[in-house]
């Protein structure tokens, strides 16, 4: 058994966890910067990366209390090296590279995207390699398959903006906070999705890829015409997103033999979005598997998890690794149309 310490910076929340190989949480914190960005309509890289250098050292501090150990007893440090904001993936890798050098402990440099491909594996202990990957957060909106620690295989992404993106977005337009998912989750509730037209991008095509942008646009025209309620909005624009996720992912699924289906990522913690894929799954005869909301969204405990495999597979890093803005999972993968600017 080994218990590994999880640094994370790379959005707009500092975190760190304290997570063993036999998937216990010893302790966990998130604090997020919601407020600092609220008057901004989304993350200003420079206050996040600001926040996380005043805020991170008292949580590594907290979750040692917690555990009531000190950083000798940890067998590693894994800490976030990207992708993210660069300035705030500095925070925590730096951090973890000053601990490790400190107390003599291996560093282990996790892909913020492996945190939460790997965080499945965290919850649900039967859940074994291949999984089919619906990886849905802000930066990014993909479909994986995960034969193994550190072996992806990208079979579609987003051609424009991200599914989290998306929802920020069309909560924007709406008039609601940052972040914006869980704002439409709320306002949706009481909507009626069927009373406002919308599109379902890429819907039924034969290309694997995602695509949002038009629906945001849409949103933006239902919201110019005066003529819908907002919740309706909200309804019809979460029920679209579903669609598309679901079509998408029910494609993918034709060319894997993966026998699980599983979704990760902030947006995962959409209960619309959650219910659908599990329809998905048992319509195509695949297990289902989803992380428990507050292990969707940003967190170190992934990353502890995440660094908790890469320790076990014998994969730690030199104290030279480099931050990343971008690192993509699966480096093979042919750059689509539109999506460059994506890990
Ligand atoms: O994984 P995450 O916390 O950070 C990134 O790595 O990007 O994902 C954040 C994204 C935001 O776009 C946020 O609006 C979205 O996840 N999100 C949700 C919900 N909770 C968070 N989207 C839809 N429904 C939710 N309940
Ligand atoms: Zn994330």
């Amino acid at each position: 058994m080994s218990i590994i310490l999880g640094l994370e910076s790379s959005c707009d929340d500092s975190a760190a966890a304290l997570v063993t190989s036999d998937r216990r949480i010893q302790a966990q914190t998130v604090v997020g910067q919601a407020q600092a960005h609220q008057p901004y309509g989304g993350v200003v890289p420079e206050i996040a990366a600001r926040a996380h250098v005043e805020i991170l050292p008292a949580l590594i501090e907290q979750v040692l209390n917690e555990a009531r150990m000190s950083i000798g007893e940890v067998d590693a440090v894994a800490a976030t090296a990207g992708p993210g904001l660069i300035g705030g993936v500095m925070v925590a890798l730096l951090a973890g590279k000053g601990l490790a050098l400190a107390a003599g402990k291996p560093l282990i440099a996790v892909n913020h995207l492996e945190g939460h491909a790997l965080s499945p594996r965290l919850a649900d202990p039967d859940l074994d390699f291949p999984y089919m990957l619906l990886l849905v957060s802000g930066g990014h909106c993909q479909l994986l398959e995960v034969r193994g620690v550190g072996d992806y295989s990208r079979l579609a992404t987003t051609i424009d903006d991200a599914a989290g993106e998306a929802f920020d977005k069309a909560a924007k337009l709406l008039g609601l906070g940052y972040p914006g998912g869980p704002a439409i989750e709320e306002l949706a509730e009481g909507g009626d999705a069927g009373a406002v037209p919308l599109p379902r991008p890429l819907v039924g095509s034969n290309e694997p890829h995602f695509s949002f942008a038009g629906l945001k646009s849409a949103v933006q025209r239902a919201v110019a015409s005066g003529e819908y309620r907002r919740e309706d909005i909200a309804a019809a624009f979460q029920q679209a997103v579903v669609d598309c996720l679901v079509d998408r992912t029910r494609l993918a699924l034709e060319s894997s033999e993966a026998p699980a289906l599983v979704i990760a990522g902030g947006v995962a913690a959409n209960d619309a979005i959650r219910a659908a894929l599990a329809d998905l799954a048992a319509r195509e005869s695949r297990r289902f598997s989803v992380p428990p909301g507050w292990l969707c969204t940003d967190n170190a405990a992934m990353i502890a998890w995440a660094g908790a495999e890469r320790f076990a597979a014998g994969l730690c890093d030199d104290l030279d690794v480099p931050a990343r803005a971008r690192w993509p999972l699966d480096f093979s993968a042919e750059k689509v149309r539109g999506a460059g600017i994506k890990a």
